[in-house]
Formats: structure tokens, sequence, C-alpha cells
């Protein structure tokens, strides 16, 4: 099949390199001329594993090229995707979908023709509906354009894995059309993925808008449970990577995202849960999504516990000390940033006085663009070198795997914090580090609290 995907972000530059690679023609756009000649080249502008070797195959085979001219995608197919970014708004917690806006305003006046327009992109509920009101006013006369939804689960990292398999597919279509045209559309543009049996739920735009943001505010949700857990724990001395480890065993639970430590960043789960909270006030229903201000809360105190902890960790001050902050990405196998736990983190210990030291093995260049004062290393050795005390702030494999001996010549004091519970706290402290994580019993230095309840006087009977 011919398609276009409008936005060459992570999102859509993956999404055409893989339909491509499916075996359709895919005519990818972007308004960035630079992303488009890097993309053009064969070259990814951003960090995802295994994604580039799909991308230039697909160069090679003359499946996959890239524009910025939208008259091409206009005439080149009849199906479109649309996954364009959908970022949160300066001012408000809303997302701002006006990218989403400017691309179907730019599309729809040069359709001819039969054209099924299918959105990716995360949206507040209710935006397919007002789009499709956009769409019947801007629509050449005797053109049909039709819209539908198929959001996108991929995680960064995975993301070629992801959409060539992935665990569902959702689409929503016209509520008021009963046609089935798009739907057959859509299958026909997933049918190799569809016939290994992946199931296809078909539904209505705001089902399938809501299906996606609700996905991600659970997920965000987990991980604040089990940082909440994780701040118990710390007070009364118990074990939060055990408890996860326990609960995680009922099949109800499931052990995965329940990882414990800096907690969740990036360009989506933020975003997603804070973009919920506010289309929830906007319909009237903002107490059904209530607790998920408190999901951003717990996330967000993370960040000033980890600062604390080193603190604590550099005998109660960091100012003119010397850190270590291995890990800059918001996740291992990312080059991304956006709203980073590990460079927020990073950020803070400089503001308070600390000298820091960054290494990231694939952010360093998104990292020194929003934070130019941090220093930058190429190696984690470099990164050490003197340092008071190392962190631990992304669990890329090779800070997981490094041995305590590989440092021990080259920093001034044996400290490190664990800020994702990924070290072996036993293996570090027999090296002879003073080893630190939040989330108990490891932590030293805390306030250990009496775990026998206190008896009330008068319960004593001696008011
Ligand atoms: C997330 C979702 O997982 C995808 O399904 C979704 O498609 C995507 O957002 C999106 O909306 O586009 P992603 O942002 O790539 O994917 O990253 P995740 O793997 O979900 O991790 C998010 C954050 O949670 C990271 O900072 C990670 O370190 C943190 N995390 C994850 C934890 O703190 N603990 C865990 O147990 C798991």
């Amino acid at each position: 099949m011919k398609l276009t995907v409008i936005g060459c972000g992570y999102l859509g530059a993956t999404h055409a390199a893989c339909m491509a690679e499916l075996g359709h023609d895919v005519l990818g756009i972007d308004v960035d001329a630079d992303k488009v000649a890097l993309l053009q080249s064969g070259e990814v502008p951003f960090f995802e594993p295994g994604l580039a070797d799909v991308l230039r195959r697909n160069i090679s085979a003359d499946r996959l090229r890239f524009t910025t001219d939208y008259r091409e995608v206009a005439s080149f197919a009849a199906v479109h995707f649309l996954g364009v970014g959908t970022p949160q708004q300066t001012r408000s917690y809303a997302a701002d979908v006006s990218h989403v806006e400017s691309a179907v305003d730019a599309l729809t006046p040069l359709l001819r023709g039969n054209h099924l327009i299918i959105g990716k992109s995360t949206v507040p509920v209710g935006t397919a509906a007002a789009l499709a009101q956009r769409i019947s006013v801007l629509a050449a006369p005797g053109s049909t354009v039709e819209l539908a939804w198929n959001p996108e689960f991929l995680r960064e990292g995975f993301a070629v894995e992801d959409t060539l398999e992935p665990d569902r597919l959702v689409l929503g279509t016209n509520p008021a059309d009963k046609s089935g045209s798009a739907e057959q559309v859509v299958a026909e543009v997933y049918r190799e993925i569809l016939d290994t049996g992946v199931p296809f739920i078909r539904t209505d735009w705001a089902t399938a808008e809501l299906v996606k943001v609700s996905a991600n505010a659970f997920l965000a949700t987990k991980i604040s449970f089990i940082n909440a857990m994780s701040e118990i724990c710390e007070v009364v001395d118990a074990d939060v990577s055990t408890l996860a480890d326990a609960i995680g065993y009922d099949q109800r639970i499931g052990r995965r995202f329940l990882n414990a430590g800096l907690g969740f960043g990036g360009g989506c789960l933020p975003k997603d849960i804070r973009g919920f909270m506010a289309r929830a006030a906007e319909v009237g229903a903002s107490d059904a999504v209530g607790f998920l201000r408190e999901v951003d809360s717990i996330n967000m105190r993370r960040r000033t516990a980890m600062v604390d902890l080193m603190s604590d960790a550099c005998g109660g001050d960091v100012l003119g000390v010397n850190i270590a902050v291995l890990g800059a990405a918001f996740k291992p196998e990312s080059d991304d940033v956006r709203d980073s736990p590990a460079l927020n983190v990073a950020g803070q210990l400089a503001l308070r006085g600390a000298s820091v030291t960054v290494f990231d093995p694939k952010a360093a260049v998104n990292s020194r663009r929003m934070f130019p004062m941090l220093a930058y290393a190429q190696n984690v050795t470099e990164a050490c070198t003197d340092a008071d005390a190392v962190m631990v702030a992304t669990e890329w494999a090779e800070f997981v795997h490094m041995t305590p001996d590989e440092l021990a010549d080259v920093v001034r004091d044996r400290v490190i914090v664990d800020g994702r519970r990924c070290l072996d706290a036993t293996t570090w402290r027999s090296a002879g580090w003073r080893y630190h994580a939040l989330g108990g019993p490891v932590r030293s230095g805390g306030q250990r609290a009496s775990l026998v309840p206190r008896m009330s006087v008068s319960a004593l009977g001696e008011s």
C-alpha cells in the first residue's frame, strides 16, 4: 500500500520506517528540513536501537523517502498517518494540540478523491471529533476525508519491536459511520501483524483516545505506588525491592513497572497524566482522576528526596563537593532527556553548590543543550575522577555491571548513591564503599522509627 506519515519525531520516524519494513511504500513528511535531510540520508536524529538499520534498509529498497512538501504527500497516497507531537502547554497542564491541527489544516485542502487520515498522536479525548469537524470545513468539494484514531503504545528503546510486534492494536472510528471502510483499510495496513494473532480492538474515537492516556496513567500510578511504598520502607527500615518482588508474584499485580527509585520522566508519562487531569476538568470529571495529582506529586518528591539523600551521604551538605552523576537520559537505551529525573537531580545538586560531572553513554548532547552549566565527561572513569560521591541516576547496563574496584582508585571518597536501586549493595559495601539508596533498608544515616506503637495514657487506664 502507499502510505504517508506526517511528523517524523520518535513516533513518526519509527512508524514510517516500520511501515516500509512491512512492505508498504512510505513517504514521511516533517516541517523541519534538517530532520528530513538527515532521515533521507539514512541517519536517525535521535538514539533508538535498531531503527537506523530498518530506515537504511527501506530507503535502499526504495520503499521509504522523506519530504517537507504537503503537495507531494497529498498526491502520493490516500492513507495518511498523523504522528506529530502533543507536548504540555507552557502555562497549563493541558496538551498542546496545535501541531495536530496545523498538520490537518495543511493537508486537508490539498486532498482530492477519497482519503483516510489515521491519528496516532496522544491527544485529549474529544480531539478526533473536533478535528473531523475541522476536516469537513477544509475538505475540497467532492472529496471525502475520513478520520480514524489508532493510538501508539511504543516505548522508547523498544520502538521498532513495539511497532512491529505490538501487544494490541486499537482503532477508533467515527461512531456515526457504520460503513467499516476505515477499519478495512487499517486492517489491510497491519495485515502482517494481525495475521500473527495480535488483538485488534475496534471502537469509537473517544474510547481509542482514552485507551492511550489511561494506559499511561495506569503505568505512572504503578510506579508512584511502589515509590510511595518506598517512602514507608525508608522510615521503618523495610526493603522496597523485596516488597516489589513479593507482591509482583501475584499475577493480578505483576512485577513489571514496580521498580522503585528516581521515578518516571520522559516525553510521555508526566505530560500525559497532566493532560488527562486538564481534560477531565474540562469535561467536568476532575474528581475521577484527582488521584493523578498525588501520583505526580509522589513522583516529583523522589527527585528532592534523592538530592537530600546525596546531601546526607556527603555529611549533610553538597556545597563544594565533587559529584559524579552517571546517567542523564530519562531511562536507559534512550538519549531523551525530556523531564528526565536524572538530569533534574544533577541540576538541583549543582544549584546547591556541588561540582557536578555527568556522564551518559548517549544523552550528552541533549543534556548539554538543556543544562549547559553542568560538566560532561566522556566516560565513567573521567566522570568519577576525584569524586567525593558517585550517583547512578539512569540504569544503563554499563553502570549496573561496573565493579567497585574499577572506581576505587579514581574517586576521592568511596560513596555511592544508587538512584535506581540497580546495584548490589552487598558487593559495594564489602568493597569498602558507603552505599546509599532510597527505599531501605540499605539507607544509612536516616532516623529509624520505632516499630512498636506507643500506647496512649488513656489506653493504659491511667487517666
Ligand atoms: C511510555 C509507555 O510505557 C509506552 O507504552 C507509551 O507508548 C509511551 O510512554 C508513550 O506514550 O509514547 P516511555 O516514555 O518510552 O513509554 O518509557 P517507559 O518505559 O514507560 O518509562 C517511563 C519512565 O518510568 C522512565 O523514566 C522509567 O525510568 C520510569 N520507570 C519505569 C520507573 O521509574 N520504574 C519502573 O518500574 C518502570
